[in-house]
């Protein structure tokens, strides 16, 4: 049988009509006791509070109230899930680095994040967000060296970048290039998005939907 290659085109439409599916919260953990049982393939959206994890969710999903955004940072406060047709679950999680809660709820949902990361078995991919205006912070890092132990694979996200220059996101591209070379499980490749403009979500929506098994995409 004749090898195809999906062209780019191809794997826009399948994210295109994989996205376009109905998409359902299901499940709300803030204990590692009670996180959903481990079934179809996760993609989790990570990243420092604010960072515009949710409203990538909402984005991805065409639905604007999917996942709750806010401007004040520490809006969501558990780990959520999402089906997606019952072929992928979009992971939103609380964010890092700093929020508007107290240091020990922070810490608590850090600690949950990091365990979580580390140990699901299905999980397929780490989206970490990176705003375009700010580049990589210590608690980027931080995550990352875990993420590099446990051996997960996770691939950079520029949020916001209807806020930027084509100028700036080319030096926050390379810079963030330079410190993916030292971290192992980092994907070489950084999607640029804004979730204002869904400038990029296309090209994100074809790459999450490569990760679905070939048999739950149609
Ligand atoms: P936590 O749940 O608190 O960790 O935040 P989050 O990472 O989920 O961020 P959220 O999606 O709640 O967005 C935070 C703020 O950034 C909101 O005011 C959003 O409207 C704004 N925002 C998110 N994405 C974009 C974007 O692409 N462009 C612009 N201009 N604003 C954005
Ligand atoms: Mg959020």
């Amino acid at each position: 049988m004749a090898l195809h290659i999906q062209t780019k085109q191809e794997s826009v439409e399948l994210g295109r009509r994989l996205f376009a599916g109905e998409c359902k919260f299901f499940a709300g953990s803030n204990a590692l006791e009670n996180l959903p049982i481990e079934s179809l393939p996760e993609i989790a959206f990570a990243g420092r509070s604010n960072v515009g994890k949710s409203s990538l969710i909402n984005a991805l999903t065409r639905q604007s109230a999917l996942a709750r955004i806010s401007k004040t940072p520490g809006r969501t406060q558990q780990i959520n899930f999402f089906d997606l047709s019952n072929k992928l679950i979009l992971v939103d999680l609380p964010g890092y680095g700093y929020a508007k809660a107290s240091k020990s709820k922070i810490s608590g949902w850090t600690q949950l994040v990091h365990t979580y990361l580390k140990g699901r078995p299905t999980l397929h991919r780490i989206c970490l967000l990176i705003d375009a205006r700010h580049g990589i912070k210590p608690s980027d890092k931080t995550l990352m060296a875990t993420l590099d132990q446990a051996a997960v694979v996770y691939q950079i996200i520029l949020t916001k970048i209807d806020k930027v220059s084509h100028q700036e996101i080319e030096t926050k591209k390379n810079e963030i290039s330079l410190v993916l070379n030292l971290h192992p499980a980092g994907h070489p490749e950084i999607i640029e998005t804004s979730s204002r403009n869904f400038s990029g979500i296309p090209k994100l929506r074809a790459s999450l939907a490569a990760l679905a098994a070939p048999d739950q995409v149609s």
